[in-house]
């Protein structure tokens, strides 16, 4: 088929390439023209593992494209994906600008009959909005072109992104049409090859199905943190706690790690978000407000262990930080923990040294750009040589097992505040690490 996906983001990037892989002819356009530029280059301007390679090989066979000329990639295509951001607004509703500039763009330019699929996490009743701005292009075009509008909220986890769009766990498709059924049957089918979970729902449903599914595990993660502070202050385990409830199959294991809160481009705006959409329809929604106050809170809790530590002033402190990310395998830092706990540090007098392999640079460039008390060194024990403590942030698997023997002799003081609980006390106690864990 056809494709063209408009946002060349995290899921734009990954929509495209997973198609163009399985043989449709796929057109990548964004507005920003150095990512068009990176990527017509032959680099990616994300990091997710697998993706870059797939690229190589789509556009050696000649099948993805990346443009930022909207109408070539729209009038080529039958079927035209909406992968923009929606942004939290100031209100904390979704900032839909970007969605519907994409469907003014597709009622401009389309050129035959057009499946337009808003893949793009949107509160419900956004694709009446979606299908009232292509249509009014087509009215202005004076065109009597035809369209659909369905929804395909999109799952995928970064760092996991290929493989979860690969082989999801369920394809989820919002319309009122049949023909759209089919068309979009068709496109997931060999990806659904083993589960065959395609669920067909009303768009309006299906729109509130992302929704309903980020606040689920954001209210997980706040859940777990909430019982991991009442465990520290009642000299309980949440290791332990975990193991416990976790064994329950009505619970189950995933998703009920405690640690520095949940950050990343979807669970704090998509949260937010379904707070805002359920005031304006007069229901005050107690559990979701309560999921984000847990979790503001949650950010500052390791930030608040050093200064129990340290003392309140940390003028002349140096703390080393190992991982930026807002969770291991992606270069994302969106909303990310690390960013509260390092400005809370820095605010208090502190010296920082961070090591990130994949985010130092988004960390730079723009969420830590301007606070001139951090330093980006290229190793994790370049990052500890002299500091104070060490703060584990994102938990990258080179930080599982590092050489503590290493760190003991390159640190200041033997000490180690663990935000994601991956070390064990036991090996740590005998290098000597003062180790400090969350819920323990
Ligand atoms: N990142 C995730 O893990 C994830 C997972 C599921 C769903 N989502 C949802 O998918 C959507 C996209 O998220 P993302 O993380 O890929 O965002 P992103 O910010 O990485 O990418 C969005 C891209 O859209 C481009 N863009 C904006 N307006 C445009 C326009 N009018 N025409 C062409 N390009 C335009 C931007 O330049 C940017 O490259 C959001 O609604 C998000 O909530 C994200």
């Amino acid at each position: 088929m056809k494709i063209c996906v408009i946002g060349a983001g995290y899921v734009g990037l990954v929509t495209g390439t997973c198609l163009a892989d399985a043989g449709n002819t796929v057109w990548c356009a964004d507005i920003d023209q150095d990512k068009i530029d990176m990527l017509n280059g032959g680099n990616t301007p994300i990091f997710e593992p697998g993706l870059e390679p797939m690229i190589v090989e789509n556009v050696r066979r000649g099948n993805q494209f990346f443009t930022t000329d909207l109408q070539k990639a729209i009038s080529n295509s039958e079927i035209c994906f909406i992968s923009v951001g929606t942004p939290m607004g100031e209100d904390g509703s979704a900032d839909l600008q970007y969605v519907l500039s994409a469907a003014e763009s597709i009622g401009k330019f389309m050129t035959r009959h057009m499946y337009v699929v808003d893949k793009s996490t949107v509160p419900v009743g956004t694709a009446d909005l979606v299908r009232r701005r292509v249509q009014d292009q087509l009215v202005m075009r004076g065109s009597n072109l035809t369209f659909d509008v369905i929804s395909n909220p999109e799952f995928l986890k970064e760092g996991a992104a290929i493989n979860d769009w690969t082989h999801p766990d369920r394809v989820v498709i919002g319309t009122d049409s049949q023909d759209a059924v089919d068309v979009m049957k068709a496109l997931y089918k060999p990806f659904l090859l083993k589960t065959e979970n395609f669920i067909v729902m009303d768009i309006k449903s299906a729109e509130m199905t992302k929704y309903a599914a980020n606040a689920m595990l954001a209210t997980k993660i706040s859940f777990i943190n909430e019982i991991a502070n009442i465990c520290e202050r009642v000299g309980a385990d949440i290791k332990m706690v975990r193991k416990g409830i976790g064994s329950d199959s009505r619970i189950g294991y995933s998703f009920i790690y405690p640690g520095c809160g949940y950050g990343g481009s979807c669970f704090p705006k998509d949260v937010q978000a379904l707070i805002n959409t359920a005031r304006q329809f007069n229901y005050e929604p107690r559990l979701l407000q309560s999921v984000e106050d847990v979790n503001a809170h949650q950010k500052h809790v390791l930030a608040d262990k050093v200064k129990a530590r340290f003392g309140d002033d940390l003028n002349g402190r140096m703390f080393a930080v190992w991982g930026l990310a807002f969770k291991p395998e992606t270069d994302d830092m969106r909303e990310a923990p690390s960013i509260t706990i390092i400005n809370e540090l820095t605010a208090a007098g502190a010296k920082i040294i961070a090591y990130d392999a994949k985010a130092e640079h988004e960390a730079r460039i723009c969420y830590l750009k301007g606070n001139e008390n951090v330093a980006y060194v290229d190793s994790k024990y370049a990052a500890v040589r002299d500091a104070d403590a060490l703060l584990l942030i994102t938990e990258w698997k080179e930080f599982r097992s590092p050489d503590f023997d290493e760190l003991v002799k390159l640190m200041k003081h033997p000490v180690i505040f663990d935000g994601r609980n991956q070390y064990d006390p036991i090996i740590t106690g005998k290098y000597g690490f003062e180790l400090y864990q969350i819920g323990v």
